[in-house]
């Protein structure tokens, strides 16, 4: 891993926190590789499934949360996807225990270790937790694909696993940022700095389109 700490969605700086710099070694993991080497990915797979938990919690709050004249497309359209980053966190989690790790699925252990806040928006309207929901989706794909760099020499096998969670969750991506796109290809949520400026952005495009 890189020395910086994988930033997650709009990380605040009061909120950042020092990612330990070696992770205990393992006493067995995969064979071909060394235990100290597994160890480094056990503990890049830790922040991973961290950020696959909170993202299917999110994306379920959401589900409950959408309201106005698109709710139950939004509504329907947020399941399959919690359902398939739901067997992301099986995947990821099951992989560190391949490595000889033991993952942490407890939500205490989830709010003491991640790098970002929880999602900011509660009750609103379908175009404003989509908004949000793009930087959500931007945070996790981003430390994502720096895991995959991460893992080109270490785990090629935890690098394929993550290549494979990145196809859906861009596609998912693209899902959200459809309804922020204009005609002329700008998505509303652009340069974005926080959720709720993202559903403040789209809300806002939306009111302005007939
Ligand atoms: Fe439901």
């Amino acid at each position: 891993m890189g020395n910086k700490p994988p930033t997650g969605r709009t990380v605040h700086a009061e909120r950042e926190r020092p990612v330990p710099s070696s992770a205990p070694e393992p006493k067995y993991t995969v064979p071909g590789m060394t235990p100290r080497t597994g160890g480094d990915v056990i503990q890049l797979l830790n922040m991973r499934l961290h950020a696959l938990n909170d993202l299917a919690l999110t994306l379920k709050h959401i589900h409950w949360n959408v309201v106005g004249p698109h709710f139950i497309a939004v509504h329907e359209m947020l399941d399959p996807q919690v359902d398939s980053v739901r067997d992301m966190t099986d995947t990821t989690a099951e992989r560190i225990s391949t490595l000889g790790g033991s993952p942490h699925g407890t939500p205490g252990v989830l709010v003491a270790e991640r790098q970002w806040e929880d999602y900011a928006i509660g009750r609103a309207e379908s175009i404003e937790h989509l908004g949000a929901l793009d930087l959500v989706y931007s945070g996790v794909i981003e430390d994502h694909r720096e895991a995959v760099k991460a893992t080109d020499e270490s785990d090629l096998i935890t690098q394929d696993m993550l290549i494979e969670q990145l196809r859906s969750l861009e596609l998912f991506q693209w899902f959200v940022r459809a309804h922020l796109e204009s005609a002329g290809g700008s998505l509303s949520t652009a340069s974005a700095g926080s959720e709720q400026e993202a559903a403040s952005r789209a809300g806002k495009q939306a009111r302005k389109q007939p």
